[in-house]
C-alpha cells in the first residue's frame, strides 16, 4: 500500500485489528464481519509493527515479550531470529537478552528497534502481520537492516505492508494506491506499471533517483558504495 501522508495507511490498516469500525460498509475476514468475530482472538491473530515503536526500560527480552509475559525464553529467540535481531542481541548486546533497554530504546540504532519491533510481532507467529511503513523513521544506514528482517517475517503469512520502496511494494500480491482516503489505484506491479498514474509516476521517481546514486557510487538502497550492509 503506498499514498502520501495523510492519505489513510494507518487508517484503513487499522480497521482490520478494529482500532476503528467503518462508518459504512464492513470489513470481511475469509467472508466473515469483523465486528462478529471475538475482539481478543481478533488481536490475538494480528501482529503489528509500526512507523516508530516504544521501547521500554525493560530488558530485551520483556520488550519482545511486551503483553505477553508467559511466553518462554525460546519464542522470545525464535521471534527475534525471524526478525534478523538474534545476531546483534546475542553479539553485540553485554547482557544478551537481558540486557537493560533505556527508554525509547536510545542505546540501539533505528534498525535494531525496529527489529525488536518486528520480533514483538512476531512473538505469537500470528497469521497477519500489519508493517505500517516500518523504515519511515529509519536513517538510511540501518534501513537496509530491517528490509531483510520484513522479508522473513513476511514469509506464510498474510502481510499488509505500508511502503514506499519500489523493491518491497512489487512484490506484493496486490497494490493499493491511497490519495485522499480512496483508493485510486489497485492492481499488481505490472498492471500498475502499464495504468498513467501515481504509482507509475512514483516508480519513474525512484528509478531516476536510484540512477544518480547510482552514478554518485552509492548503492540504490542509500548505502555508501563498498559499505556492506
Ligand atoms: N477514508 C477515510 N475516512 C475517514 N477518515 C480518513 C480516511 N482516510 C484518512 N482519514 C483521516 O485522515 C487522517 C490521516 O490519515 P492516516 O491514516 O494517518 O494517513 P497516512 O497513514 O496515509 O499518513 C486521519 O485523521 C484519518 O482519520
Ligand atoms: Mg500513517
Amino acid at each position: 500500500m503506498l499514498g502520501t501522508t495523510g492519505s489513510g495507511k494507518s487508517t484503513l490498516l487499522s480497521l482490520l485489528p478494529r482500532f476503528y469500525d467503518p462508518s459504512e460498509g464492513r470489513v470481511t475476514l475469509d467472508g466473515t464481519d469483523l465486528r462478529r468475530l471475538d475482539l481478543q482472538t481478533l488481536r490475538g491473530n494480528i501482529g503489528i509493527v509500526f512507523q516508530e515503536s516504544f521501547l521500554f526500560s525493560n530488558t530485551v527480552a520483556e520488550n519482545i515479550a511486551f503483553g505477553r509475559p508467559e511466553a518462554t525464553a525460546q519464542q522470545v529467540r525464535r521471534a527475534a531470529e525471524i526478525a534478523q535481531a538474534h545476531g546483534f542481541i546475542a553479539n553485540d548486546l553485554e547482557r544478551g537478552y537481558d540486557t537493560l533497554l533505556t527508554e525509547g530504546g536510545g542505546n540501539l540504532s533505528g534498525g535494531q528497534r525496529q527489529r525488536i519491533a518486528i520480533a514483538r510481532a512476531l512473538l505469537t507467529d500470528p497469521p497477519l502481520l500489519l508493517l505500517d511503513d516500518p523504515t519511515a523513521a529509519i536513517d538510511p544506514e540501518t534501513e537496509q537492516e530491517i528490509l531483510g528482517a520484513m522479508d522473513r517475517a513476511m514469509h506464510g503469512r498474510t502481510t499488509f505492508v505500508v511502503a514506499h520502496r519500489m523493491s518491497t511494494l512489487r512484490r506484493a500480491d496486490r497494490i493499493v494506491v491511497l490519495q485522499r482516503g480512496r483508493v485510486v489505484q489497485c492492481g499488481t506491479h505490472d498492471e500498475l506499471m502499464a495504468q498513467e498514474g501515481m504509482y507509475k509516476h512514483a516508480a519513474d521517481v525512484q528509478a531516476a533517483d536510484d540512477g544518480s546514486r547510482r552514478l554518485l557510487g552509492m548503492d540504490v538502497d542509500g548505502n555508501r558504495g563498498g559499505g556492506g550492509a
